[in-house]
């Protein structure tokens, strides 16, 4: 009978530290199996005497279900908690705050673009654009631009071939939108232009916008006033507007165009009254019409109103920077 007792506590306190179970298993083995010790404890039954035989059997039934019991109970403790740890991991903290997805936004280039057209627009101006790779005619000859202008020049520019390069400005547009349609007209032309130029003011590819205005009796008026509005509606409504005299081989007179901003006088762009010379070279007769035109870069406008020091900004793609805008 003691070894009944010592046999089930041994049986129970393996049981209680198993962990998995395989352990368990084993335990049952090596207790209940075919060879297990209390299974051979019935094998000395026969060793007792006849009447001690029903109470020994008794107890050693006990004991096998004492254990078994055990055994089944610590399954379910097990299965219970391999559960348990199973859904702890698969938890999902509700609270967690969520991955942040980056929504992008338009180029800083694109904005003031946009921010121009719909001023130009709001004024009756259409929006028409032109090709990048142009020929020399459009892009120098009809404008009035001679031989020895340096803008010619291989050094200035991108040629693919004698005649045909890389635009080094919007005006072309000018002169493809005067040869297609009839005055009266009001256009602006952004697009990308391209020169041999490389620093912190200079791209080889950058942006400008024309604009052209053809109707009978403009004046410098109308190219001052337009200007005005433009630039009060980009940087505010204090900025001014100042014409410096220039030169351009497509406007007569030509300016350089000033806007006061943050204290101080800033050139954004050229402009002037078209030169009768252009209006002969698509036809237009330059004793009935007359216009005023300008051409801007849009990083310049977009350099003076936010104060970017380097134009190379605009195309290192760098988040910091773009982020800003
Ligand atoms: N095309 C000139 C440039 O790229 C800018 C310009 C100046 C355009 C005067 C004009 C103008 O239409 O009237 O430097």
């Amino acid at each position: 009978m003691d070894e009944i007792k010592k046999l089930v506590e041994e049986a129970v306190s393996e049981i209680n530290i198993a962990k998995d179970s395989t352990t368990l298993n084993n335990i049952r083995i090596k207790y209940l199996g075919k060879k297990g010790l209390i299974t051979l404890l019935m094998k000395k039954l026969k060793d007792l005497p006849q009447d001690e035989r029903p109470k020994f059997g008794a107890l050693v039934n006990d004991a096998k279900n004492v254990v078994q019991n055990r055994i089944n109970e610590k399954l379910r403790e097990i299965s219970e908690m391999e559960k348990r740890q199973k859904y702890e991991k698969m938890a999902v903290d509700v609270t967690t705050p969520g991955a942040r997805r980056d929504i992008g936004h338009l180029h800083i280039l694109t904005q003031i673009q946009k921010e121009l057209e719909d001023i130009f627009i709001s004024m009756g101006f259409e929006v028409v654009e032109g090709p990048e790779v142009e020929d020399t005619w459009h892009n120098f000859d009809a404008l009035n631009t001679p031989d020895w202008h340096p803008a010619r020049d291989v050094q200035d520019s991108f040629y693919f071939t004698e005649n045909i390069l890389l635009r080094t400005h919007t005006s072309p547009i000018q002169v493809r939108t005067m040869l297609q349609r009839k005055p009266p007209l009001a256009i602006v032309s952004p697009g990308r232009v391209y020169r041999r130029d490389y620093d912190s003011t200079h791209l080889p590819m950058f942006t400008q916008m024309e604009g052209l205005f053809i109707d009978k009796n403009v004046t410098v008026k109308h190219l001052k006033f337009t200007l005005e509005q433009m630039v009060t509606r980009i940087f505010g409504k204090d900025a001014k507007v100042r014409l410096k005299p220039s030169f351009f081989p497509f406007t007569e007179p030509s300016y350089e165009v000033d806007v006061w901003f943050g204290n101080t006088w800033l050139e954004i762009l050229g402009a002037g009254m078209v030169d009768p010379n252009v209006f002969k070279n698509v036809g237009y007769d330059p004793n009935v019409w007359s216009g005023f035109a300008f051409g801007l870069g849009l990083e310049r406008i977009a350099m003076v109103k936010y104060g970017i020091k380097d134009i190379r900004d605009f195309v290192r793609n760098d988040i910091k920077f773009l982020e800003n805008y």
